[in-house]
């Protein structure tokens, strides 16, 4: 499994992502207003928010498959521009998707060295010919050290549960050392139990110095995991609150408005 490399505190203690009155429009409609959040390593930040509040818009923003009209993106203190996710992913920056991101007629360890195959060398390395049984071993090492079982790496996705899918998504972010996670309603369409799996890897992910950031309309699960939790409301960052003294009604009432109504 690799290292976690480049994602722990920056000497000058820049959090690991940060979002700078990013600003969106489509249209007439305003996705995103001036939106500004920052996530520190090992933080596992709750992005909330009603349909249609921007939450999809902000995750696409800072993974590059979505410009933003204004504003800017950091990582590691460093101004960064992405215009393609695969540039995103080579700065460190993951992103899992409730549609379930693998592959489906792909295996589990091809789904996990997509993109990143593991070559032989020498003549069959210049013939692009793919390692197989190492990208196997490799495949397995990573998914048992994360405590995921799955029947075998060579298992098409497609025959996986969603919930096994989703674990293989986020293994696979865990063992390539990304820096940030963005995860949009990884468990929208999990069972109870694979949803609590899919919150024990990002406690894991966390823990090996990632900086997460995770949409969820699940707020127990919110409470249960996110250190802080970022609501937003038309478009507005509303609230940015730290987790363990809020309650779920709170939340609530930050995400219907009703919050902005009583501190009036
Ligand atoms: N590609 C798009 N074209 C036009 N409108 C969009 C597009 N993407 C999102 N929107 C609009 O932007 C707003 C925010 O959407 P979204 O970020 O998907 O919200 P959420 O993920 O919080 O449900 C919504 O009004 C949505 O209809
Ligand atoms: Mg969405």
């Amino acid at each position: 499994m690799t290292e976690p490399s480049g994602n722990m505190r920056t000497a000058d203690g820049a959090p690991t992502l940060e979002v700078r009155g990013i600003s969106r429009a489509f249209g007439s409609v305003q996705a995103l207003r001036d939106v500004s959040l920052v996530v520190r390593p090992g933080e596992v930040v709750g992005l909330v928010g009603d349909n249609g509040a921007g939450k999809s818009t902000l995750v696409k923003i800072i993974s590059g498959a979505q410009a933003p009209s204004s504003g800017e993106i950091l990582v590691g203190g460093q101004r960064v521009e992405f215009h393609t996710p695969k540039a995103s992913r080579a700065m460190g920056i993951e992103v899992v998707y409730q549609d379930l991101a693998l592959a489906t007629e792909l295996t589990v360890a091809e789904n996990i060295f997509l993109g990143r195959e593991i070559k032989y060398g020498g003549l069959l390395r210049r013939l692009g010919v793919l390692n197989r049984r190492k990208m196997r071993v490799e495949a397995e090492k990573a998914l048992a050290s994360l405590g995921i079982t799955i029947q075998a790496t060579t298992t098409r996705c497609g025959l996986l549960s969603g919930g096994q899918r989703q674990a293989v998504a986020v293994a696979r972010a865990i063992m390539w050392g990304s820096k940030v996670l963005l995860l949009d309603e990884p468990t929208a369409a999990l069972a109870v139990a694979e949803t609590e799996k899919i919150g024990e890897l990002v406690k894991a992910a966390a823990r090996h110095g990632v900086a997460i950031l995770l949409i969820s309309h699940d707020m127990a699960q919110v409470r249960k995991i996110c250190d802080r939790v970022a609501v937003l409301l038309r478009g507005e960052l509303v609230a940015d609150l730290p987790t363990e003294s809020t309650s779920i009604e709170d939340i609530v009432l930050w995400i219907t408005g009703g919050a902005m109504v009583v501190s009036e």
